[in-house]
């Protein structure tokens, strides 16, 4: 079958300016060699995230100038009410201002409704501000993924998935009582944007109602995941990806959304319910004095719009098989260049492994920070690092914790980039491997107390 080329045209564009290599690098020395502290009009492609930086569609654009902006039930809020419902069928809806959001009047909800004494939540893997707001809520996180997950080099299909031992074992350790909410990530971000098999979040969710824990969907990207189980698992080939998430989620009881990925809005987010109406109305309570009033969450009326009209649009099937093929083609041609990366590639990135690209570079130095810097420098490129720097110290001991892995992510924006881009974006990093001696690790020159990623500030070392 032929691959599905881009399945739009293009009907505006913004232009991208490259600045010289000397202005790179007086930019990078400014930003303490910190590619979060760039200007973006100082990157060429910017690869940081694929968060709120996809293009919108001409219907979402149609949509936007369709806001009602009425302070208590805005139409559009009833649209994306019913949208939500005909897709998850998850019955309660909260619109939130970004995933965060969704987190923060969620959790402290869960934890009350189920009167846990030493709460814990047990995820695929907790994305770092999901992790923020369950200890923010006085929990730990706890992270149990398949081990394969954890080997760039070795091919598996579901890197995404739990480790159903590890799952039980961990419940059993804390007691299922004290399990507040079992998180399954689709896809799992922090692993690689990598698929959990429907066969996986059906057994997880066996487990969960065995012990009377409720399952949360973390659900940033529920295209991307539910279009790999169709290439992949046996069985839902002839299954559309419409009646794939109809399916996955079945296996959870609340959703939670950063809508600025799969749904392509630049701002917004999802708290939903499937029955319990306690915990619905539990949850409202937090929303009004947090994100604001139960019918707009943190949203004007047009970006409910919008995302209403993003939710179907991100399952379109011609754009998935465009979207997920873009960033395969951009892994393929770094694994040509010899260039080490999570394999298979995920759903929103590719992530290279600088573990393996600077083996000379030990983790508290930094390895996928300084490859970050040093793709910028050769080309303009922003990633970020997925390593040791995001992971942080343990606030027990003030030691720098064991990253598993260490690795650059270059994020691909949906809809934005040709595949001209990715060309150009491999050949720079070709580039930089050919040059990896020569690289150095970094040092801080101030390291913030919390999330340090954001504002550190590094010398060489
Ligand atoms: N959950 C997952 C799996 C995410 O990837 C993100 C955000 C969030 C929750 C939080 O959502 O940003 O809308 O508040 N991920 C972005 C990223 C920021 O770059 O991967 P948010």
């Amino acid at each position: 079958m032929q691959r599905i080329p881009e399945p739009f045209r293009i009907k505006m564009v913004e232009p991208i300016k490259m600045i010289s290599a000397e202005q790179r690098r007086q930019a990078l020395e400014r930003a303490g060699y910190n590619p979060f502290l760039l200007r973006s009009d100082e990157v060429f492609i910017d690869l940081l995230t694929d968060s709120g930086t996809g293009s919108m569609s001409d219907k979402q654009w149609a949509g936007l100038m369709m806001g009602d902006e009425s302070y208590a039930g805005s139409r559009n809020y009833y649209h994306l009410q019913e949208t939500v419902q005909e897709i998850f069928n998850y019955r309660y809806v909260l619109p939130t201002h970004q995933g965060r959001g969704a987190e923060q009047i969620l959790f402290p909800a869960i934890i009350e409704q189920r009167g846990c004494q030493n709460p814990v939540f047990i995820s695929n893997y907790h994305f770092d501000t999901t992790a923020a707001h369950v200890e923010l809520n006085g929990a730990q996180a706890i992270n149990v993924a398949t081990p394969q997950a954890y080997d760039t080099t070795s091919p598996y299909d579901w890197k995404g998935n739990f480790d159903l031992g590890k799952l039980e074992a961990t419940i059993t350790e804390h007691g299922a009582a004290n399990v507040a909410a079992i998180i399954t990530t689709v896809t799992c971000n922090s692993t690689g944007g990598q698929p959990v098999s429907m066969e996986n979040m059906r057994a997880v969710y066996q487990i969960a109602q065995r012990h009377g824990i409720p399952v949360v969907i973390d659900s940033a990207r529920y295209c991307e995941n539910a279009w790999f189980i169709k290439q992949r698992e046996s069985g839902y080939q002839d299954r559309s990806v419409a009646e794939i998430i109809s399916e996955m989620y079945q296996y959870g009881d609340m959703l939670t959304m950063s809508a600025k990925k799969d749904p392509m809005v630049n701002i917004g987010g999802l708290c939903c319910i499937r029955s319990d109406e306690e915990l619905f109305r539990q949850v409202q309570v937090r929303c009004i004095p947090q994100e604001g009033f139960v019918t707009y969450g943190g949203l004007a009326g047009r970006d409910m719009e919008a995302l209403a009209v993003g939710l179907r649009e991100g399952m379109d099937e011609d754009h998935l098989s465009y979207r997920i093929g873009q960033v395969k083609y951009l892994g393929d041609l770094l694994l040509e260049a010899g260039v080490p990366i999570q394999y298979p590639t995920g759903g929103h990135a590719v992530f290279v492994d600088a573990r393996i690209l600077l083996a000379h570079i030990p983790g508290d130095k930094f390895p996928a920070q300084a490859l970050a810097n040093a793709l910028y420098l050769e080309g303009g490129i922003r990633g970020v690092e997925i390593g040791s720097l995001l992971l942080g110290r343990d606030p027990a001991t003030g030691l720098q914790k064991e990253s598993p892995l260490e690795l650059l992510r270059l994020t691909i924006p949906r809809r934005v980039y040709t595949n001209n881009h990715m060309e150009y974006v491999a050949s720079c990093l070709a580039a930089v491997k050919r040059r990896a001696e020569s690289i150095r690790g970094l040092s801080f020159s101030y390291e913030p107390p919390l999330l340090r990623h954001f504002t550190a500030r590094f010398h060489s070392s």
